[in-house]
């Protein structure tokens, strides 16, 4: 351990290039301003004990410099006490490990949570209800929204609760998905109770789906009939409309090429102005291309 009084004397000069500075060891070369700085104190040249404590310095603010425990301090989700993350293959916590991925027994004790009709099975339905509920058993979150997905694609950007098709459940990360197969509750924005009108205009909807007559501009992909698709619209279930303006459309075509027509709105708006904004959707005229 350094000399704290030490460190007290030099960090005025120090904290001028301590920002954004490399670590420990790369500062090793940079003596000759500590010491000028604190040259009462400072011994002879290559003395380290001049120089302040680079790792009593909280470098990515969070609250914990590395002598606190901070395990990684040039990442602010990662100190001591933070919420650590099953399976994303970082120990946001400092304790040693990165929580393991939930196992068949945490699937266990998820189930009777999960499984409302007792038949110790969890159907699509009970997933989604869990899930609309609150995403994740195993931590509070802003109530979710159910992507299925036969492989990861397409679940490498959030966050949320994974129902493997073997019934295995963990908590992911962005990075723990690239193994999966089933469902994801993913989480959502947290409320900020607007009404639909105003979620349609600050999710950005009206810049593909407004009307010149006010309504709302279906968009008909590629290929499709404008006419049919346009008459078909509302027929889709609100199930459909959730799962479209939470994920987007985006695929991959016939002759093989990728498209992502409409963007995911997970993260700009909570299920419940989702479920209004839906319901809102519902009320305007319907509009195609042809229109106006
Ligand atoms: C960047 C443009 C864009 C934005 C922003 C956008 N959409 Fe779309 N949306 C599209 C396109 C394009 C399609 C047609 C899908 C296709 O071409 O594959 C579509 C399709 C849809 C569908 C039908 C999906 C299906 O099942 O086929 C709904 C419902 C919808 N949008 C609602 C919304 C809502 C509500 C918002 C705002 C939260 C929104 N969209 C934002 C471009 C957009």
């Amino acid at each position: 351990m350094k000399d704290s009084s030490t460190v007290a004397v030099a960090m005025a000069a120090f904290v001028a290039f301590a920002m954004g500075c490399p670590g420990p060891e790369e500062e090793a070369g940079t003596d000759d301003t500590a010491a000028s700085a604190g040259d009462d104190t400072a011994g002879s040249p290559g003395d380290d004990t001049a120089a302040p404590d680079p790792l009593a310095t909280d470098d990515d603010l969070d609250g914990f410099a590395e002598n606190d425990g901070d395990c990684n301090d040039r990442n602010d989700g990662v100190y001591p006490g933070a919420r650590e993350r099953s399976h994303d293959g970082v120990d946001s916590d400092c304790d040693g490990e990165d929580l393991p991925a939930l196992s068949e027994d945490r699937f266990d004790e998820a189930l009777p949570l999960l499984d409302t009709d007792g038949d110790q099975a969890v159907s699509f339905a009970e997933f989604e209800t869990a899930c609309a509920r609150s995403a994740m058993v195993v931590d509070a979150a802003n109530p979710g929204v159910v992507q299925t997905h036969v492989s990861c694609g397409g679940t490498n950007s959030c966050r949320g609760m994974v129902l493997h098709s073997w019934e295995a459940l963990y908590e992911h990360d962005c990075r723990g998905v690239n193994s999966c197969a089933g469902w994801s509750c993913v989480e959502t924005a947290t409320d900020a109770g607007r009404d639909g009108a105003t979620a349609f205009t600050e999710a950005r909807c009206d810049w593909c789906h407004s009307g010149s007559d006010g309504g709302f501009l279906v968009q008909v992909p590629a290929g499709e009939d404008p006419d049919a698709w346009v008459e078909g619209f509302l027929e889709r279930t609100d199930a459909q409309f959730l799962a479209a303006i939470a994920f987007g459309v985006s695929g991959v075509s016939a002759d093989g090429v990728a498209y992502a027509d409409m963007p995911a709105h997970y993260g700009v708006l909570s299920r419940a102005e989702m479920e209004t904004l839906i319901a809102y959707v519902r009320t305007l005229p319907i509009e195609g291309p042809s229109d106006g």
